[in-house]
């Protein structure tokens, strides 16, 4: 079997006296497509900001590029780069252009060439299907569109893992389906992806691994059509069948 690319190793997260979630253990090996499900609070959102060091932890170790993230002897900037996040709000400059949101990073941060960054850029905007907004302003767009240029921000960096935290979940319905396009095009070049997502359907079918997540605990761990056609606990039965009910 490859070298996990990320391993959790008993990583213990707490908010002051309250214990977020205890030795969570994982390893995450590259090409996978890891969708996490679970019920609002339970601390997936922690546990992808834990990743790239957003949060502390209070036990364990978590490992990138068999690596600890938080080694002496490197740069979190360097890991950030590598670790491409989207989240639910798209936080886009609202006085810059797509282009200059997405090549900002690279030049400002990185330091490297704005003709090397842009080209680059121009790439992703063909990519994430936005070549003709390229020029807009985020208020120009639609969330749908923002999220994709959020995406073609985080590629720029030419990460090596990409984590979603409920990418579509902010955005009307109708634009849903452009941002999971994209999302089904980046899975069939064979990233490594992490996804908080309650979009069942495009678990099933884009997703190599389902976690469900309750009372700061990994309950179940299987492939998605496995887990969603037969759920080992009552509490993920319970949880799939409240989102597969207002599933579209
Ligand atoms: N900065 C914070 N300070 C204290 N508690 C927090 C903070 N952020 C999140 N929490 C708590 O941690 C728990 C897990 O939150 P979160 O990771 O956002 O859950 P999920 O993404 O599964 O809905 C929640 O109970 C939340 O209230
Ligand atoms: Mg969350």
């Amino acid at each position: 079997m490859t070298q996990p690319i990320l391993q959790f190793d008993k990583i213990t997260k707490r908010y002051g006296q309250r214990t977020i979630f205890n030795e969570i253990s994982l390893d995450v090996r590259p090409g996978e497509i890891i969708c996490f499900i679970g019920p609002s609070g339970t601390g997936k959102s922690t546990l992808l900001r834990c990743v790239n060091g957003l949060e502390s932890i209070q036990g364990g170790e978590i490992r990138f590029e068999n690596k600890p993230v938080l080694a002496a002897d490197r740069s979190i900037i360097d890991v950030r780069r590598r670790i491409g996040m989207i989240f639910q709000s798209f936080n886009l400059y609202p006085h810059m252009t797509a282009l200059e949101n997405v090549v900002l990073a690279s030049v400002v941060v990185h330091k490297e060439k704005r003709k090397v960054a842009e080209e680059r850029a121009r790439a992703l905007f063909e990519k994430v299907r936005l070549t003709h907004r390229i020029n807009a302003y985020p208020a120009e767009l639609s969330g749908g569109e923002q999220q994709r240029v959020a995406i073609a921000r985080a590629l720029c960096a030419e990460p090596h893992i990409l984590l979603f935290d409920e990418p579509t979940s902010a955005l009307d319905p109708e634009t849903v389906g452009e941002v999971l396009t994209v999302m089904r095009d980046l899975a069939q070049e064979g990233r490594t992806m992490l996804l908080v997502t309650h979009e069942i359907r495009f678990a099933a079918d884009v997703g190599t691994r389902m976690i469900f997540m309750d009372g700061g605990k990994i309950v179940e761990d299987a492939p998605p059509r496995e887990m969603i056609a037969n759920p080992k606990s009552e509490r993920a039965r319970q949880f799939l069948s409240t989102i597969t009910a207002g599933a579209h």
